[in-house]
């Protein structure tokens, strides 16, 4: 009675990193072919890959010039065919990722767009005159710094990009687009592919009469530069929300696809991107717990909101990290606070999203100003804004190139390899790989963890308790959220199933909680 995409958990991979096979220092679809048998052995349900379609990589392919092939870089349609046929061999599903707000500037369709005021493809895309002093029509930000706005010589109008000049918007308006872009989502879903993480969802529309946006308040010179103003006029608009059922009817013309949305909206908008009737995403992605502070009682209570913000019968997903945050032991400040982390992702109501590379500890990696990829950092230096620290090569062993590549990797490996690779964790008992390999093989053997209840049982200062439930079987969760033990908040002898201390402490008594553990735990009777 519960979907595959409620029951499992969904690994990201970013392309680039994971494995490269041909040595150009570039993960591809073959390389990612070749480590099936890890994400077996790991335990996820469903991968979901960052985008594989031919780009110019302005936006390191999100910025897509052909919706319907396969970079070069990253592989062939065949490929990428071999890759669904492998997965579903080995019963794991793949999401694609799919970009509609925007397309690269040297898509077909922009160069049709910006080739005459007549093309029939002008109203593609999103054109405006300058005003009488020729400055572009209204005060957007693009989220990569600067105007949103970009003047066409040629044509002498300016087209409008929520991020780069290179990511020109889409006109969702326009019947012709929809037409096309759901085409683009049979195509994919026609070939096998079990779901879309749809990119960006909530700057799909903008205000069609253009008002400025308003200041924001609360930025400061820290910020990135884009947050200077509220979205009011270029986010989360109702005409957004109306077009996201469309895109699941185009879904539900196939059988058991999911669609997760990418909409960074406050926890209570959330609704509207699940549908008042669950007509809209099944899962729109959820990616509060990055933004609350890793505490007991802030985190309590974002359970408890986004609990009682959830449509009748949407289900919940949780994010912990992904190829635009900064990674959990970095950001959280250590490895004892990523393995509670862990806990805390796998044992919450919900499906989780696990980031490439956590499961070893990854941290941010130093990218030298001279070796920096990402456009945003390149645009908007030195506030830390860049992608490229979280998007490092997996590592799989100690060896150079840390088994991901024969050649030269496109951003650097980084330090501590000898210590956080595949090949030394795999063994070890203590180790990361084992933590999270253990967490997912007992969420898929207890549905009390991958489809039961939650009800908060204890919050304090220092520890919150939880306990999941299905049928009769009854689970607690204990997660010390401080670097001090603390006794055990519970009134029953308990013993533990999982610690992030390990080793494992199976059928031990527990009654105190050691700083940053996360145990599991099962009624003693
Ligand atoms: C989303 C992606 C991000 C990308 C942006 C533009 O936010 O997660 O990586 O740069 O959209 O497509
Ligand atoms: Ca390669």
């Amino acid at each position: 009675m519960y979907e595959w995409w409620q029951r499992g958990v969904v690994y990201q991979i970013y392309p680039r990193s994971f494995q490269d096979s041909n040595g150009d220092g570039i993960g591809d679809l073959p390389g990612i072919i070749s480590r099936l048998d890890y994400l077996v052995d790991l335990g996820i349900d469903a991968v979901w890959i960052c985008p594989i379609y031919p780009s110019p990589m302005a936006d390191f392919g999100y910025d897509i010039s052909d919706y319907r092939n396969v970079d070069p870089q990253f592989g062939t349609l065949a490929d990428l065919d071999r890759l669904i046929a492998e997965l579903h061999r080995r019963n794991l599903k793949l999401i694609l990722d799919f970009v509609p707000n925007h397309t690269s500037s040297e898509h077909p369709w922009f160069q049709a767009s910006r080739r005459s005021r007549h093309d029939p493809k002008r109203d593609w895309y999103i054109w405006r005159d300058a005003k009488d002093d020729g400055q572009p029509p209204n005060n957007w930000l693009s989220e990569f710094g600067g105007s949103a706005w970009t003047w066409d010589e040629d044509t002498r109008q300016f087209y409008y990009h929520a991020f780069l000049a290179q990511q020109p918007d889409l006109n969702w308006r326009n019947p012709r687009v929809r037409e096309a872009m759901f085409d683009v989502m049979r195509f994919w879903l026609a070939r096998g592919v079990d779901g879309y993480r749809v990119d960006a969802i909530h700057l799909l529309v903008e205000n069609e009469s253009l008002p400025d946006n308003p200041p924001n308040p609360d930025w400061h010179a820290g910020m990135s530069p884009a947050r200077r103003l509220l979205r009011m006029h270029t986010a989360d608009l109702p005409d957004t929300h109306a077009l996201i059922p469309e895109m699941r009817k185009i879904a539900d013309e196939f059988t058991a696809r999911v669609l997760i949305g990418e909409a960074s909206v406050p926890v209570e908008r959330l609704k509207h991107y699940y549908g008042q009737a669950l007509e809209g995403f099944q899962l729109p992605f959820n990616f509060h717990l990055m933004r609350t502070p890793f505490e007991a009682l802030p985190i309590a209570s974002l359970i408890r909101r986004y609990e009682a913000a959830l449509p009748p019968g949407g289900w919940p997903n949780w994010v912990l990290g992904n190829h635009d945050r900064s990674r959990l032991r970095s950001r959280l400040g250590g490895a004892a606070q990523s393995r509670l982390a862990a806990v805390l992702l796998l044992t919450l109501r919900g499906t989780p999203t696990l980031y490439y590379g956590e499961e070893i500890g990854m941290g941010d990696v130093v990218v030298e100003s001279d070796a920096v990829r990402d456009p945003w950092e390149r645009n908007v230096p030195g506030l830390g804004l860049g992608r490229d620290p979280c998007r490092t090569p997996m590592r799989w062993s100690a060896a150079a190139g840390a088994g991901f590549t024969s050649g030269v990797p496109w951003l650097p490996i980084g330090g501590n390899l000898d210590e956080r690779n595949v090949a030394t964790q795999r063994d070890d008992p203590s180790s990361f790989l084992s933590l999270y390999r253990n967490l997912l093989a007992l969420r898929r053997a207890e549905p009390a963890l991958h489809v039961g209840e939650y009800r908060e049982v204890w919050v304090d200062e220092q520890c919150l308790v939880y306990e999941r439930t299905q049928d009769a079987r009854r689970l607690l969760v204990a997660l010390n959220f401080s670097d001090t033990s603390c006794p055990l908040p519970a009134q029953e002898p308990l013993r533990a199933c999982l610690s992030t201390h390990a080793p494992v402490r199976t059928a031990e008594q527990k009654s105190t909680l050691l700083p940053f553990e996360g145990i599991i735990l099962e009624p003693c009777n």
